[in-house]
């Protein structure tokens, strides 16, 4: 595990868009996987600035979301599609058909997540997750007690983890009870694995992770003993 701590948002992010350059220039057409959440929208802001300033072209990888909510559709503004869209994807200038966005209203939901993995499987895996962490340790959407050895899957979705998603919104939405979610098993399988921990609501998790120690209870320690496993995470967070 290589950590990196950082100091304030700016430098957080700026950390974390450097490793999303060096994987685009040293692999070709990478296979990336996208979070939610507000860790990373400091990220997605710096590499498009990156791209405006001409040094990084996004376009060379193929983009898939980590997770999205069951019953939701990606035109919902609620949706994980609709938040990559906005944060990042519509200005990317990526083409549409490098991106891979789950589908939560799907008639099949089954079907839908064993074709987000035939999508990732058919550009030869994961090259680079890219993940944020829940307060409860969970990674994607996959929380305490999940198997560990699944790809895309459908989980149910805790009411810790459903009231924290809830206050991204004013206007009521009520979070859906299931995720459809890329499973541990799959992200552990991704060749390098970029974790962005922020905020003082994580550091129990961090803690976790940096015991060494796999727990169940704790999905974030599934990543302990990947050989290619880079933390990102505030100075304020580092124990001491
Ligand atoms: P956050 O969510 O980035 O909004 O803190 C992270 C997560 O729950 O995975």
């Amino acid at each position: 595990m290589q950590i990196e701590w950082t100091a304030g948002p700016e430098a957080f992010a700026a950390r974390a868009a450097a490793h999303v350059v060096d994987c685009l220039a040293q692999i070709d057409a990478p296979a990336i996987a996208l979070p939610t959440g507000m860790t990373p929208v400091g990220l997605y802001q710096q590499l498009l600035a990156l791209q405006a300033a001409g040094e990084v072209d996004l376009s060379a990888g193929h983009y898939f979301n980590l997770d999205e909510y069951v019953g939701i559709s990606q035109t919902d503004s609620h949706s994980f599609a609709a938040f990559l869209g906005r944060y990042f994807l519509d200005e990317s200038l990526i083409p549409a058909d490098h991106i891979r966005l789950l589908q939560g209203d799907a008639p099949d939901i089954l079907a839908e997540a064993r074709a987000h993995d035939a999508a990732v499987a058919a550009r030869g895996g994961l090259d680079f997750a890219i993940l944020g962490l829940g307060g409860n340790g969970h990674i994607a959407f996959n929380e305490p007690g999940v198997a560990w050895t699944e790809g895309t899957h459908i989980v149910p979705l805790t009411e810790e983890t459903r009231a924290a998603n809830a206050a991204y919104f004013e206007d009521g939405f009520t979070v859906p009870g299931e995720g459809v979610t890329m499973g541990v098993g799959m992200l552990r399988g991704a060749r390098r694995i970029l974790l962005m921990v922020s905020g003082a609501a994580k550091a129990d998790a961090l803690a976790r992770l940096l015991a060494g120690k796999t727990d169940p209870a704790w999905p974030v320690t599934a990543l302990c003993g990947h050989p290619d496993l880079i933390v990102i995470a505030d100075e304020a967070l580092r124990p001491a």
